[in-house]
């Protein structure tokens, strides 16, 4: 078992990594609960749900499974979990579960964050994605007008991540899960980058998936654990993710994952980048990675005008002018602050070479 341990301004905790540790949750508890009360959606919870119950035997324990998909990360649902959690009687010595991917991640923490003014949550992820997610104690729903825009930062008591529900994943997924690592080793480490790029996904060995999964929390807890309120490093794991955002809203939530935006976004940052710096960093090589791994590319071809006012409106940006993540060199991120008309200048030539091939 892999195990990396993240110090955090209220408390520590353990990130441990292996095959089939979902059955023996106990076994990571370090105190009584009154009540457990696990959160999941209904492609997790056929599943997986009953194995993270058999590890809990003697506890009290209540679930919730909820639809899968980012429409959850609402108001709505952060409302109904609420009185779920009410109903059935948890007080401030409960916790609560989040299994599943950064959905239930975000929510479920955002629920444990708040709930008699916060309890302890542990993260099960079960997705490659959620490697990012359930670690750094960021959650939050969606806001009609922007993603995650209502949240807090409330690290988790421990993460516990079973590589082995990964194989239950579908294939978008596995693109939007691989994005975030290539994200975390453009903006750190040169070797596993290179690594990461000539693997083809569709042959991904589960020893080499638990080695890329290891690398990508290591550089994320690395990080959190530095800047814990994203006062300065932790805003380059924003790397891709302004533009990122943009379209995910403008296309709706669902038409594309969460990662494979991210690419997207990545791949624009390095048009960027390359030119304000004049050096070659891996702009053609992503190229290639994402169309041999058939990322959907071709789904930028949207309005820019949208884009450009949605990317004004994420969080990082200041008096309307785009904060964005570049990269100076392999492994040395920097944010830099663009103003609109640069910025649509690059966004236009950017979409040109996008659309050509
Ligand atoms: N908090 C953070 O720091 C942070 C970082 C990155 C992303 N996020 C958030 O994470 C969310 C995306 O997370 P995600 O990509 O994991 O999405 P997700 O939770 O929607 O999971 C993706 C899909 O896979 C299904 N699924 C999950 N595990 C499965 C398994 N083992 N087998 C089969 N199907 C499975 C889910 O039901 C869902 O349909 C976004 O909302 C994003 O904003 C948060
Ligand atoms: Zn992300």
């Amino acid at each position: 078992m892999e195990q990396l341990h993240v110090a955090t301004s209220t408390h520590d905790y353990t990130i441990s990594i292996d095959e089939n540790i979902r059955f023996n949750i106990q076994d990571y508890l370090t105190k009584k609960y009154t009540t457990i009360f696990i959160i999941t959606d209904d492609q997790v919870a056929p599943l997986y749900l009953d194995d993270i119950l058999y590890g809990l035997q003697d506890q009290r324990v209540v679930h919730t499974v909820i639809p899968s998909g980012e429409a959850t990360k609402s108001i709505e649902y952060y409302y109904q979990l609420q009185t779920v959690a009410l109903e059935n009687r948890l007080d401030r010595q409960s916790l609560i579960i989040a299994l599943g991917g950064g959905v239930i991640g975000d929510l479920a923490g955002f629920v444990a964050a708040t709930f008699m003014r916060g309890i302890d949550y542990i993260q099960v992820p079960t997705t490659i994605l959620s490697h990012d997610s359930s670690v750094g104690g960021k959650v939050a729903i969606n806001h009609e007008q922007g993603k995650n825009l209502i949240g807090n930062f409330y690290p988790p008591v421990a993460v516990i991540y079973d590589v082995h529900t990964i194989q239950t994943l579908p294939e978008n997924e596995i693109r939007s899960g691989y994005a975030e690592l290539v994200k975390e080793a453009f903006i750190s480490n040169e070797d596993f980058l290179q690594q990461l790029l000539a693997q083809p996904l569709s042959a991904i060995s589960n020893e080499q998936l638990k080695k890329h999964l290891y690398e990508g929390v290591k550089v994320k807890a690395g990080i959190v654990e530095k800047d814990e309120k994203e006062a300065n490093i932790r805003k380059y794991l924003n790397f891709g993710h302004t533009l990122a955002h943009a379209i995910e809203a403008t296309l709706g939530y669902g038409r594309i994952t969460h990662g494979e935006a991210v690419a997207i976004g990545m791949l624009f940052a390095l048009h960027v980048s390359e030119q304000k710096y004049g050096r070659d960093l891996y702009y053609n090589e992503l190229l290639t990675w994402l169309t041999d791994n058939h990322y959907p590319l071709s789904l930028f071809n949207i309005d820019m005008d949208t884009v450009i006012q949605l990317m004004k409106l994420d969080k990082k940006a200041t008096n309307q002018e785009v904060q964005m993540v570049l990269l100076q060199q392999i492994g040395k991120p920097t944010v830099e602050t663009i103003d609109e008309t640069t910025l649509a200048t690059y966004l236009q030539t950017f979409k040109k070479e996008l659309t050509a091939i």
